[in-house]
């Protein structure tokens, strides 16, 4: 009877090993059937996630100190991406996005907010902008550089995820301190732009950057590429984006503390070509997007266009072309750019272009196009 009892026992001791050394316990069985079901909605490639949706605006939005302890600059290491951005590459090296300048789209319109106090619907707009044309849409990256494998596996072509510095869908002509692809380098600091910069800011802001000098910069390098580069192309993203980058310098590149609106240029060397906060930098005092704009529009209106026939000092207007004040012509624009990167996405890639196309579009309208009626080429 002992004996029976005993043998029992021990089988059932067995049972219950063995039965835990194949399943050690509850917590790792939930966690790899998450796992499964998380691989099976993103069809088990790797680095694939379900696009999630773009972060609100931050709770406490005054002013702060953002050169702080928690975000030292770093120089570069090997294979850490940059690129024309000033703005991000700033962030990347104070750590507010990964100091390698991979991140993805909810990771830089966390760190624009945090960082420079961009306004939450631009932020949105503008991020899901380069995203969808620069940015891999499976894993959710976005290079703010050049093309690099840390985005993930390469998408179906034509789609790229070759970053910001793929020129003509985001990047484009008549940069301030970026020179035109035309002539090679359409992302790296340029001292002799910068020495035009600085001379424009003295002759015309007295030593700031100020608007007066964005209007006069601003219509100067037009007039440059018109001159120079026989592929000049100024319409559709190009044209929104080239003004409202005029302005960014004094929106977000002046100590938040100061009144005066007014950039001076040892900041603006410390940021454009050091991508480097200046000592003790407070970010802006409020929210802020491209205020200022229309008054640097004003200052020397232009029409979209571009030099054609492969000629310099041959600028034709482009009637058809998106500019600030046709914004459902930009967004019909935008989405055939995206049409024609994704003709026939399946799977995950499809969900997540439905999803980051309506991201996009909730900042689009917002900033610019209430009265444009979203589209769905891939369905809802
Ligand atoms: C929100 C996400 C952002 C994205 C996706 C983005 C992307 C870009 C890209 C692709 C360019 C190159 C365009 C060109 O050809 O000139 C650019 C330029 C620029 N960005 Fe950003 N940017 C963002 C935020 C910011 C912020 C927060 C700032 C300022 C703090 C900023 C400041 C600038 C400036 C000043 C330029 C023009 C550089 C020049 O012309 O020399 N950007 N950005």
């Amino acid at each position: 009877m002992i004996a029976t009892q005993f043998v029992l026992l021990t089988t059932l001791l067995f049972t219950f090993y063995s039965a835990s050394l194949a399943f050690p316990n509850i917590a790792d069985l939930v966690k790899r059937q998450e796992v499964e079901e998380a691989n099976s909605r993103t069809g088990g490639i790797p680095g694939a996630v379900n696009a999630p949706p773009p972060p609100g605006p931050p709770r406490f939005k005054g002013t702060k100190l953002v050169h702080d302890r928690a975000h030292p600059w770093k120089p570069l290491k090997r294979g850490d991406e940059r690129g024309p951005c000033p703005g991000m590459n700033t962030l990347a090296s104070h750590g507010y996005i990964s100091r390698d300048g991979v991140a993805s789209p909810s990771e830089m319109i966390t760190a624009v907010q945090e960082g420079f106090n961009m306004e939450n619907k631009l932020a949105i707009f503008v991020t899901y902008m380069a995203h969808l044309m620069n940015g891999n849409l499976v894993t959710d990256k976005l290079s703010i550089g050049g093309k690099t494998k840390k985005t993930g596996p390469n998408p179906p072509a034509p789609a790229h995820a070759g970053g910001f510095n793929v020129h003509g869908t985001f990047e484009g002509d008549a940069g301030m301190t970026r020179a035109d692809a035309f002539f090679g380098d359409n992302h790296s600091f340029n001292q002799t732009l910068f020495d035009k910069f600085v001379d424009f800011s003295n002759r015309y802001g007295d030593g700031f950057y100020n608007l007066t000098v964005a209007g006069e910069l601003r219509f100067q390098r037009l007039q440059d590429s018109i001159a120079t580069n026989p592929e000049f192309s100024f319409k559709n993203v190009r044209f929104p984006t080239a003004y409202a980058e005029s302005v960014f310098p004094i929106n977000f590149f002046v100590d938040g503390r100061k009144k005066e609106k007014k950039l001076d240029m040892d900041s603006a060397r410390s940021f454009f070509k050091d991508m480097r906060f200046p000592p003790d930098f407070f970010r802006s005092a409020m929210p802020i997007g491209s205020e200022g704009i229309n008054e640097v529009f004003a200052m020397h209106p232009f029409l979209p266009g571009g030099n054609v026939d492969g000629k310099v000092n041959n600028f034709v207007v482009d009637p058809t072309a998106g500019d600030l004040t046709k914004p459902c012509v930009l967004y019909d624009d935008i989405l055939n750019t995206v049409k024609g990167l994704y003709p026939n996405p399946t799977g995950l890639l499809r969900r997540n272009l439905i999803k980051n196309l309506h991201h996009f579009y909730s900042g689009f309208a917002a900033i610019l196009g209430e009265e444009c009626v979203e589209k769905f080429p891939y369905g809802q």
